[in-house]
């Protein structure tokens, strides 16, 4: 297949734009680099249920879902009514609110082998508060991470990424963080066997969505289970993107024996929100009437909107409702199997959780610069994805707008190659 591909849109408009609608007030015209999907981007305007519209007029099935959060589509009026009465109600306190107690009986009740939580203001907070948990109650400063996954922008998680992702982290942070690679049983084992009483974590995502969306094999989680067990260091499971992919996310149905889960995204129900949950043994150095209680701040950390928009949001997602996206999941991707195929393109994931993903591609910068013209063919098509190509399905979403969509993206690639 040809590699020169061209996409009207991202070519002419590179030229011309900076960001959305040339905003130089913003760095580069963006408010984050995930955003980033060439030199300009359209700005979004209204949401409702699987639609969006931007600035320019265009109607977008949304299948970025706001990377994976909105998974009951957007302003969903059981989260709206959630989020409209906390507000009423004063918005937020200097006093501990109940929706946080109740937010937090869902996420134990999900996640059945873990005890208790600690709310934040996002993922990255939660993954950073994880390792400091885990520092503070082994004594050891390094932490196992595998390349390639995404656990935040954090200092001590980043190195994941490459040596990009290094550049303003002090050498010494550096130095704390080991990089295993992916399924790699004998470097896992190897690399603690090595030192064992200097690691304080391991941190695994069960579905990483930066290596293409490939789970972890058996083998690689048993052992990350084993030696956390024989060497006392805490396995961290990230579920930020997963949990949305069974009741108690992938732990649960991966069987899992985490000690700390890192939440975030979707249980904010579109809001701000990061969630620890855990072992007691492992959260009791967030006991504020423990002396040596760790330091954990954060205004908005448990604000009543996230909790109102989260809880409502679960509250929706039941058996039922994950089975629907669960299935539509396997029906968009069963149908893009073969027209993407032709081309060497895959529709990785699983559930409700897709990855349209270039395997014929050589390393990351070509993944990345393809999956952005794959972005503007689908733009130009009325469909929005990540800018990885992730797409999400959520539950107000059909059968029929699934199948139109599919063949929109089958389109797209054919218009690629
Ligand atoms: C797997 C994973 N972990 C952590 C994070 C960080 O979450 P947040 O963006 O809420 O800080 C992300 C964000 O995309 C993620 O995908």
């Amino acid at each position: 297949m040809s590699q020169s591909l061209q996409v009207s849109a991202y070519d002419a408009l590179a030229s011309v734009n900076v960001g959305p609608r040339g905003h130089s007030l913003l760095p580069g015209g963006f408010g984050k680099t995930m955003l980033a999907v060439g030199p300009w981007s359209p700005t979004a305007v209204r949401g409702e249920g699987w639609r969006i519209w931007d600035d320019t007029g265009r109607e977008l099935v949304d299948l970025n879902a706001t990377f994976t959060s909105n998974v009951h589509g957007n302003a969903h009026p059981v989260i709206v009514a959630a989020v409209t009465r906390a507000a009423a109600n004063g918005m937020a306190f200097g006093l501990p609110n109940a929706y946080e107690i109740e937010h937090a009986r869902r996420l134990v009740q999900r996640i059945a082998s873990l005890d208790q939580v600690r709310f934040a203001n996002s993922g990255t907070e939660a993954l950073q508060l994880a390792v400091r948990l885990a520092r503070a109650r082994t004594g050891r400063s390094r932490v196992i991470v595998i390349n390639g996954s995404y656990h935040g922008w954090g200092d001590s998680l980043l190195p994941t990424m490459g040596a990009k992702a290094e550049r303003g982290i002090p050498a010494g942070t550096l130095a704390e963080t080991e990089v295993v690679a992916f399924n790699d049983v004998a470097a896992l084992r190897d690399t603690v066997s090595e030192n064992p009483k200097q690691f304080a974590a391991i941190l695994l995502d069960l579905l990483p969505n930066r290596i293409g969306m490939v789970p972890p094999s058996d083998a690689f989680l048993e052992e990350a289970m084993k030696l956390s067990r024989q060497h006392g260091i805490a396995l961290v499971v990230d579920e930020v993107i997963s949990f949305r992919l069974g009741y108690g996310g992938l732990t649960t149905a991966r069987k899992v024996d985490a000690d700390l889960v890192c939440l975030g995204k979707m249980i904010g129900g579109g809001l701000p929100i990061g969630a620890l949950v855990g072992k007691p043994d492992w959260m009791a150095g967030l006991n504020p009437m423990h002396a040596d209680v760790l330091e954990h701040g954060g205004t908005f950390s448990a604000n009543p909107l996230s909790m109102a928009a989260g809880m409502a949001t679960l509250d929706l997602l039941d058996e039922a409702a994950l089975t629907h996206i669960g299935d539509l999941g396997q029906r968009f991707r069963d149908r893009l199997v073969e027209p993407l195929g032709r081309h060497g393109w895959a529709p990785r994931g699983q559930g409700s959780l897709c990855r349209l993903f270039p395997a014929f591609a050589r390393d990351n910068a070509e993944i990345l610069a393809l999956q952005k013209r794959l972005w503007w063919a689908l733009y130009e098509r009325g469909v929005l994805v990540a800018k990885h190509g992730v797409c999400a399905i959520s539950t107000v979403m059909d059968t029929d707008v699934i199948d139109r969509t599919a063949d929109l993206i089958a389109d797209a690639v054919e218009q690629l190659a």
